[in-house]
C-alpha cells in the first residue's frame, strides 16, 4: 500500500494510493525496457509503478487488480467513441473472420480513403499508413521531393512522432538532436522555432534561408505540450507566407483530425494545408494513419512516382474496419455538438473555480482537448508550458488516481473527452478537481 500526503498551511491531508500488484511490472521490467512500450506510460515521478490495465469499456478502464478509473487518456485521443465501442467491435469481428491481413489491396481501404477525401477536401489523395510517425515522415519526404529543398520548419513543443528529423530542439542559432542516436547532421536541416512567435517567423521568411525551406509543419492546435491554441492570425499567416516562399504547409492533424470537427482543425480555422497527417481517430484504436493532400504531390509516391514509401500492414483491413465504424459514428448529426457540451461541462466549472478563487492556474481547451496548467495563467509557447508546477501536478494526478480518475500522466499533455464519458463521470471529475484546487 502506498500513502501520499498533502500539506497545506497547518493541515496535512493524506490519502492512500490504491494497492497495486507490482508483480506484473517486475516481469515487464525484465522483458521490456522500462517496463513500457512507450515512455510516457511509465508515469515517471507520479506512480510507484505504471498503471497496467486489463480492460476498458465506455469511459472506464480497469487495472490488473480490478480497480476502475474514469479515463481521460483514451489511448491518447484515438478513442473518441470510448473503449470497446459496440459498433467498432462488431465490424472488427466480422472483418477478422474474413482474414486479417493480405498485403494485397482491399475494398475497405478504398472506402476509407474516399471517406477521408469526402470529409477533408484538401486531402485530394490519401495514402494509408500504420502510425502517425509514418505519416509525418512521409509528408516531409514528399515536401522535400516536391520542392527540391531540404530544410523545414517545426515548432518547439510540437510532436510529430519519433522519426529522426523531428527529434530536435533549437539551440543558439543551431538545432541539435534531443535523442541520442540521432546524428546532429540529420537535424541540421530542421529549423525549430518557438510557437506563436511572429517576429522570429517574419525574420526567417525575410532571410535568404526562406528559399531553402521545403515545408512548415505544425499541429494546428498544439496538444503535445498541453493544449495551446494558435494565435488567431498564425495559421493564415503561415498559409500566405509558405505560398509566397514556395514551401508547403503541412498540418499534423494526428490529434486534431476528426476530433475538432469532421474536417479537423483545418475545417474549424478554414485553412487548406498542402499536406495533412491523420492518425489516432481514423484507426478507432487500431494502428492506422494517413498522409494526404494535393493530387500532384501525392502522385509523387511510388508506384506512380519515385518517392518511396511502403508498409506490410498499411491499410490493414481490421484497422480500416475500425476506422470506418468510427467515421460512421462521428458523422451522425449532433455528434460534435454533444462532445462540445460534455467538454464544456468538464472545463467550465473548473475554470470558474480558478477565476473565483484567483488560483494560479488556467484551463486551456479547444473542443474536446483540454489541459489544466497549474502555476501558469496563460500558456502560448513551450517555454510557458514547461514552466508549470510539476510537484503540484503530481499531487493532482495522484489524488485523482486515488479516487479512480486517470488523467494523462504528464502536465504537458491533453486530456481527451470522449462520447462515452457520462455526465455523472464528468461531474465526479469536476468535483474532485475543484476539491483539489481548494485544498
Ligand atoms: C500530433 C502528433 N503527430 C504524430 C504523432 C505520432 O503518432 P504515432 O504515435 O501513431 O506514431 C503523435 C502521437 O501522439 C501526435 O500527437
Amino acid at each position: 500500500m502506498h500513502f501520499l500526503f498533502e500539506k497545506k498551511g497547518d493541515c496535512t491531508h493524506y490519502f492512500s494510493m490504491r494497492p497495486f500488484s507490482t508483480a506484473i511490472y517486475e516481469r515487464a521490467s525484465l522483458a521490456i525496457p522500462g517496463g513500457v512500450n512507450s515512455p510516457v506510460r511509465a508515469a515517471k515521478g507520479l506512480l510507484p509503478v505504471p498503471l497496467i490495465v486489463e480492460k476498458g469499456k465506455g469511459a472506464k478502464v480497469w487495472d490488473v487488480d480490478g480497480h476502475s478509473y474514469i479515463d481521460y487518456c483514451m489511448s491518447w485521443g484515438a478513442l473518441i467513441l470510448g473503449h470497446a465501442d459496440p459498433g467498432i467491435c462488431s465490424l472488427v469481428s466480422q472483418r477478422m473472420e474474413q482474414g486479417s491481413s493480405f498485403g494485397i489491396a482491399t475494398r475497405g481501404e478504398v472506402e476509407l480513403a474516399e471517406e477521408i477525401q469526402k470529409r477533408v477536401p484538401s486531402m485530394e489523395k490519401v495514402r494509408l499508413v500504420s502510425s502517425g510517425t509514418e505519416a509525418t515522415m512521409t509528408a516531409l519526404r514528399l515536401a522535400r521531393a516536391y520542392t527540391g529543398r531540404s530544410k523545414f520548419v517545426k515548432f518547439i513543443g510540437h510532436y510529430h512522432g519519433h522519426a529522426d528529423p523531428f527529434l530536435v530542439r533549437a539551440g543558439s542559432g543551431a538545432s541539435f538532436a534531443t535523442s541520442r542516436g540521432v546524428p546532429n547532421a540529420t537535424v541540421q536541416e530542421t529549423i525549430a522555432l518557438p510557437f506563436n512567435d511572429f517576429s522570429v517567423l517574419r525574420s526567417l521568411f525575410a532571410s535568404p534561408v526562406a528559399s531553402e525551406i521545403a515545408a512548415v509543419i505544425l499541429e494546428p492546435v498544439a496538444a503535445n505540450m498541453g493544449v495551446v491554441p494558435p494565435h488567431p492570425d498564425l495559421l493564415q499567416f503561415l498559409r500566405e507566407e509558405t505560398k509566397r516562399i514556395g514551401a508547403l504547409l503541412i498540418f499534423d492533424e494526428v490529434i486534431t483530425g476528426f476530433r475538432l470537427s469532421l474536417q479537423g482543425a483545418q475545417g474549424v480555422f478554414q485553412i487548406d494545408p498542402d499536406l495533412t497527417c491523420l492518425g489516432k481517430i481514423i484507426g478507432g484504436g487500431f494502428p492506422l494513419a494517413a498522409v494526404g493532400g494535393k493530387r500532384e504531390i501525392l502522385d509523387l509516391l511510388s508506384p506512380l512516382g519515385d518517392v518511396y514509401q511502403a508498409g506490410t500492414l498499411s491499410g490493414n483491413p481490421v484497422a480500416v474496419a475500425a476506422g470506418l465504424a468510427t467515421l460512421k459514428a462521428i458523422a451522425l448529426p449532433g455528434f460534435y455538438e454533444e462532445l462540445e457540451r460534455k467538454s464544456k461541462r468538464l472545463a467550465l466549472p473548473i475554470q470558474e473555480a480558478i477565476d473565483r478563487y484567483k488560483l494560479p492556474a488556467t484551463l486551456q481547451r479547444v473542443g474536446s482537448l483540454l489541459t489544466l496548467f497549474l502555476g501558469q495563467k496563460e500558456v502560448r509557447s513551450e517555454e510557458e508550458a514547461k514552466a508549470c508546477d510539476f510537484p503540484l501536478f503530481a499531487r493532482l494526478f495522484q489524488r485523482l488516481f486515488s479516487r479512480g480518475i486517470y488523467i494523462p500522466p504528464s502536465p504537458n499533455e491533453a486530456w481527451f473527452v470522449s462520447a462515452a464519458h457520462s455526465d455523472e463521470e464528468i461531474d465526479r471529475t469536476v468535483a474532485e478537481v475543484v476539491d483539489f484546487l481548494m485544498l
